[in-house]
């Protein structure tokens, strides 16, 4: 396509996101100004759209917005600020650096996301650049970590089989690094960069891959690793699997047109699980990469936004379509997929030795979030480790934390550390809390519109004492809550998952496939605590009566006819 899909003022409708972009000249609007504007805390919409671009999400403390209403002060603007790492793989010095903007500029705690990445929340409109600069000096980037471009490429972060991970963590990393926005606007606006261009002249500088109006709407990549598919690769827009014969990598099936959000009530919009095309080496993965993402910028829906998403242009157009468009682009065609078998999405906790003779100790972290509390110091158990650490600290997919490549002579002292600080490996809990997960939403998320990071510990300290009696401590069921049908935490693909309505209710879903395979479907509409309780219990106590040998606990709710297996995202709801 021409000027790379420049949308001009005669084409189709599209919606008022793409004006703002177009008229940001590669992302910069009045950024620059409103930042230093002393008079608010906030930022006018336009720029806040292209924030995002930039790594952030302008939020209120919705806690306080009753009571600063009644104050007339205007709302407690902050921001949320997502740091992004491939793979989630970062060094100490790193997560020392975080550690130490977190409770300088932020609210003192971190947040590990479903996308490996980091978040900080309540850093203020003006400790922004601050925080943004130090980010960087660590090597580290908040650019593209949200907005309508590629975001934090996923990989599967275990090192236990080091050198097969290694080389895949590397195309992930490749395949990032390939896909950020070139423009200049991130290192003029928060590292004081020279400014490059006339910004009167928004012809001057390219965006090759992505145009001047980037994409329709977010883009995300995972990579796996089977048997773990812990990075959900069928949620994702694009997804690589790794296929390993006799102990090398021989290339990568890929996966197309995964998604998760949804809008309660409307079937138009649905999650869907991607389908698997074909295979291609491993030096082909960055051009695959390429041409999807550049199929997607040409014909992605961006009149409406809830129906811009790549999933959605497969849906419409068909899988065949976007194979012959992908061959067409790269000029060769894709190899059959080969075999491939996932056993799980979730995490294996507590130390392992890999085959670099290694060690590495997967911590649980409840919901992600580091923080210190009266009787449980994670933030400064973790800070004593990073200072004496020499491997590398990964971020899973499920929102915990492996204390990476530990030395056998530094086992015993980071052993030690983990009993001093009380650092859990989660098996004192029930395997479906190691199993569990939930979005942030309230008091941050602006979309909550039920609590979730804040509630689902409480729901399953309700939940326990049933699988308690029913003898299912140990079983390994996923559970996910979130607090809007946006899907952060990818609720659509769990064995139980909660999706907030409304205050203190949620649609309740049953029957996700164990290693993310299968979507699951609505139960019980609009129920609260009680009612979940109530519904849980019997199917709880059947399954442990009932089931087949090995049989998980999503297979079983279909086998007994609780809900109808999902052949297709549009087949999701009721
Ligand atoms: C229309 C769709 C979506 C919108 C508007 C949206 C918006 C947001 C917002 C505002 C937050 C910040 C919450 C906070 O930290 O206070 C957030 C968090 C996050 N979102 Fe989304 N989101 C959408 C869909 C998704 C989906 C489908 C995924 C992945 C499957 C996702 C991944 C994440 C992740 C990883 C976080 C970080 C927090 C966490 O791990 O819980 N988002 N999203
Ligand atoms: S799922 Fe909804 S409530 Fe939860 S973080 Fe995402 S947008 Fe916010």
């Amino acid at each position: 396509m021409s000027d790379n899909n420049l949308l001009s003022p005669n084409s189709a409708p599209h919606s008022d996101v793409e004006d703002i972009k177009i008229r940001s000249n590669y992302l910069r609007g009045s950024l620059e100004e409103t930042l230093q504007d002393p008079i608010t805390g906030s930022i006018p919409e336009d720029d806040n759209r292209l924030m995002k671009f930039h790594g952030s999400y302008m939020q209120d403390d919705r806690d306080l917005r009753n009571e600063r209403q009644k104050q007339k002060l205007e709302p407690a603007y902050q921001f949320m600020l997502r740091v992004r790492a491939a793979g989630g793989v970062v060094t100490p010095e790193q997560w020392l650096m975080m550690d130490r903007v977190c409770q300088k500029y932020a609210n003192g705690t971190i947040r590990l996301t479903t996308r490996q990445s980091f978040q900080l929340h309540g850093v203020i409109k003006w400790n922004l650049k601050k925080t943004i600069q130090e980010v960087n000096e660590a090597l580290l980037s908040t650019l593209a970590a949200c907005g309508d471009v590629n975001r934090n490429v996923m990989c599967n972060p275990n090192p236990y089989q080091s050198e097969i991970h290694s080389e895949v963590y590397q195309w992930a990393s490749k395949i990032s690094d390939h896909l950020d926005p070139q423009t200049n606007a991130y290192h003029e606006i928060w590292l004081d960069g020279e400014k490059i261009i006339d910004s009167q002249d928004s012809q001057v500088e390219q965006e090759p891959i992505y145009g001047r109006v980037y994409l329709p709407r977010k883009f995300k990549i995972g990579v796996a690793v089977p048997p773990s598919n812990d990075v959900d690769v069928f949620s994702q827009d694009l997804g690589f699997i790794a296929i390993i014969e006799d102990g090398q990598l021989i290339g990568f099936n890929v996966t197309a047109g995964g998604g998760m959000g949804m809008t309660h009530g409307d079937a138009k919009t649905y999650p869907q699980i991607s389908k698997v095309i074909g295979f291609c080496l491993p030096e082909q993965v960055i051009d695959v990469a390429e041409k999807t993402v550049t199929i997607q910028r040409d014909y992605g829906d961006r009149s409406v936004r809830k129906h811009a998403r790549f999933k959605y242009t497969i849906d419409d157009r068909g899988i065949d379509w976007f194979i012959q468009e992908l061959t067409n682009r790269l000029g060769w065609s894709l190899q059959e997929a080969r075999p491939f078998h996932f056993e799980h999405n979730g995490d294996r906790y507590g130390w392992v030795k890999g085959s670099n003779n290694k060690w590495h100790f997967t911590l649980f972290i409840q919901n992600g979030r580091v923080k210190d509390e009266e009787d449980y110091k994670l933030m400064t158990g973790l800070r004593e480790i990073a200072k004496i650490h020499t491997g590398d600290f990964r971020l899973t997919p499920n929102q915990n934390l492996i204390i990476a490549n530990v030395s056998s002579q530094k086992k015993k002292k980071i052993e030690a550390l983990i009993s001093e600080y009380g650092l859990t490996d989660g098996s004192h809990y029930s395997a479906l809390r190691r199993n569990s997960m939930a979005c942030v939403a309230f008091p941050t998320c602006g979309l909550a519109m039920a609590e979730s990071e804040r509630y689902l510990p409480t729901l399953l300290d309700k939940i326990e004492p049933m699988l308690k009696e029913a003898g299912l401590q140990d079983d390994d069921i996923v559970i996910r809550m979130t607090g809007c049908p946006n899907g952060c935490a990818r609720p659509m693909l769990a064995e139980i998952a909660f999706i907030g309505k409304a205050p203190g209710k949620y649609n309740m879903y049953l029957g996700g496939g164990f290693s993310g395979n299968r979507l699951n479907k609505l139960y019980k509409e609009n129920i609260g605590e009680a009612e979940i309780l109530e519904s849980l219990q019997p199917i709880l106590s059947q399954y442990a009566k009932d089931r087949q040998e090995g049989e998980h606990f999503g297979d079983y709710v279909i086998r007994a006819g609780y809900v109808q297996e999902v052949t297709d995202g549009q087949n999701f709801h009721a």
